[in-house]
């Protein structure tokens, strides 16, 4: 499709993996994880399915997700031979079963939330954790959270707000998490419970994207121009506006495509929003989402050059030791795919980095 997708950093992340980390020994590429924070039913849910395309996350109206849910995507080549089983996911408490209905997955999650978290309304931090591997997304984690309630309903105890602070801030406090403050347009920002956790940690708003959902609730007569223009609450990242399924719109089974085509109309055709509809709605998000990650892995690439720079030296005095002592054997082979491996990931961590200098060997 034209959205540009998460989907658009796949090669390059691949390529990263294959070349770099594991010929230098890193396991992971440590991509920053993206955590959604938010007060209750503000669209968190809705945001973070919009940005995986997939319909899997139970959805609605009063407080529904219960429980983190920690979802980490793997990318899996696709086998032309099996496209339909090409997508599955797996949960953490039920290993080996492979689910390849996301409808399927949406109730294990909604069984699992109440096994922990009871029927009426319950928190439990205890999080739930999906893997889903497919040839079409980037392995990234993304954390759903429960927002944070003011007033307890329910099972819920007397402290429900400051449980669910704390809760919220023992994700987003970790340094590698990438914060999506959501606060809904039809509520004042000030009172934004996400800005205000996002600040507490994060106070250069370094790794803090302000999502701003319901742009379609808002009242009639008002708009958000000036937040969506960084007027109003400064955030390096800025604020992206994006209009979500309603709740009509979940029980009528709308669609993840009719979805998107609809948002994008309405920032087309919106007096407000036309002049600037090309940085608003969930692709525009995507984008700045690629862009944030790409941004987080330029920063490691010192790093990355510094540990292949050791390894290429150590393989240098290897490569000198085998030389002085046997021919081109079967064992010497070895040293030598590692360094033309490490000389031909050096090329590809310049091209990445944009500079020319290669790294020197
Ligand atoms: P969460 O509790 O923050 O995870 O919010 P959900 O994603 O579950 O959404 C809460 C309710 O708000 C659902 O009924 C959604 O359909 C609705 N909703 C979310 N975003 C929007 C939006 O941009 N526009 C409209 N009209 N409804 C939305
Ligand atoms: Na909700
Ligand atoms: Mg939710």
């Amino acid at each position: 499709s034209q959205q540009t997708s998460l989907e658009d950093l796949i090669p390059v992340v691949n390529k990263l993996q294959d070349l770099v980390f594991n010929t230098i020994g890193l396991d992971t590429l440590d991509l920053p994880q993206v955590v959604v924070v938010g007060s209750q039913s503000s669209g968190k849910s809705s945001v973070l399915e919009n940005i995986v395309g997939r319909d899997f996350l139970p959805r609605g109206t009063g407080i529904v997700t219960r429980r983190p849910l920690i979802l980490q995507l793997v990318h899996v080549e696709s086998d032309s031979s099996s496209v339909e089983l090409a997508e599955y996911g797996e949960f953490l408490h039920i290993p080996g079963q492979q689910f390849y209905s996301f409808d399927e997955i949406r109730r294990e999650i909604e069984r699992e939330t109440a096994r922990l978290a009871g029927a009426n309304k319950g928190i439990n931090k205890l999080p739930i954790n999906l893997k889903i591997f497919s040839p079409h997304v980037l392995n990234l984690t993304l954390v759903d959270l429960p927002g944070v309630t003011k007033v307890p309903i329910g099972d819920q105890p007397t402290d429900i707000e400051k449980q669910t602070k704390e809760l919220v801030l023992e994700y987003i406090s970790k340094p590698n998490s990438l914060i999506l403050a959501v606060t809904p347009a039809n509520q004042d920002l000030v009172n934004s419970e996400s800005l205000k956790l996002a600040r507490h940690v994060d106070p250069k708003s370094k790794r803090t994207i302000g999502v701003l959902t319901k742009l379609d609730l808002m009242d009639r007569g008002t708009n958000a121009l000036e937040i969506l223009s960084g007027n109003v609450y400064p955030l390096k990242l800025g604020f992206i506006g994006v209009v979500n399924r309603s709740q009509q719109d979940i029980q009528d089974s709308k669609s993840l495509d009719d979805s998107l085509s609809a948002e994008r109309l309405f920032f087309e055709s919106h007096p407000a929003y036309r002049s600037i509809s090309h940085k608003c709605g969930t692709s525009y998000l995507a984008k700045m989402l690629n862009q944030t990650l790409m941004a987080h892995i330029r920063e490691r690439l010192p790093d990355i050059k510094a540990r292949l720079n050791t390894l290429i030296g150590q393989t240098e005095q290897e490569l000198a030791a085998f030389g002085k002592t046997q021919d081109w054997t079967e064992q010497s082979q070895g040293p030598l795919i590692l360094h033309l491996m490490t000389k031909f990931a050096g090329t590809f961590v310049a091209s990445i980095d944009g500079s020319s200098s290669e790294i020197s060997t």
